[in-house]
């Protein structure tokens, strides 16, 4: 069946959001390499990779269902920040909102009674689980190592370590 253009217009709408979200990211990565953390630059990167992937899992999605999609323009976004806390202090409370977008948009479906969008939802709301989870983790780590320059380069090293797998969409961390 046919996606109504309610339910298309909210998920071109969530195209938009994971493509500046890969912006952010981005931008965060740029300036993780500016103070000189290459691992958490890496980390990043491949963040943003994720999250153009979600983008095009929503693309393919309203092609699947004989839709259109409608690129708007990208934000753009923050390009300095006071300390890499501060930016994964902010990439969780980013992921928190992009949750909050996911939530808005199952409800939605349901209000359509749009039952393949809604199943097409979960592996986003699963996502997001995930999405939060590993953005507290590195919060945590990181006010436990306060700044230390030794124990912010361990940790610089292991966020060295994150791949994307473009074959199967998905990583390995
Ligand atoms: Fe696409 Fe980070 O959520």
């Amino acid at each position: 069946m046919e996606i109504n253009k309610t339910m298309q217009d909210a998920l071109n709408k969530q195209i938009n959001a994971e493509f500046y979200s890969a912006y952010l990211y981005m931008a965060m990565s740029a300036y993780s390499e500016s103070i000189n953390l290459p691992g958490f630059a890496n980390w990043l990167k491949m963040q943003a990779q994720e999250e153009i992937s979600h983008g095009m899992k929503i693309y393919e999605y309203i092609f699947s269902r004989a839709g259109k999609v409608i690129l708007d323009k990208i934000e753009q976004p923050q390009t300095e920040w006071k300390s890499i806390q501060e930016v994964f202090n902010d990439t969780y409370e980013h992921e928190k909102k992009v949750t909050e977008l996911i939530n808005n948009l199952v409800d939605l479906s349901r209000e359509e009674k749009d039952k393949a969008t809604e199943l097409f939802l979960q592996w986003f709301v699963t996502e997001q689980v995930e999405e939060e989870d590993s953005a507290d983790e590195i919060v945590q780590k990181l006010k436990r190592v306060n700044e230390d320059p030794n124990g912010l380069m361990i940790l610089d090293a292991e966020m060295a370590k994150r791949v994307f797998n473009h074959a199967q969409n998905t990583e390995t961390k």
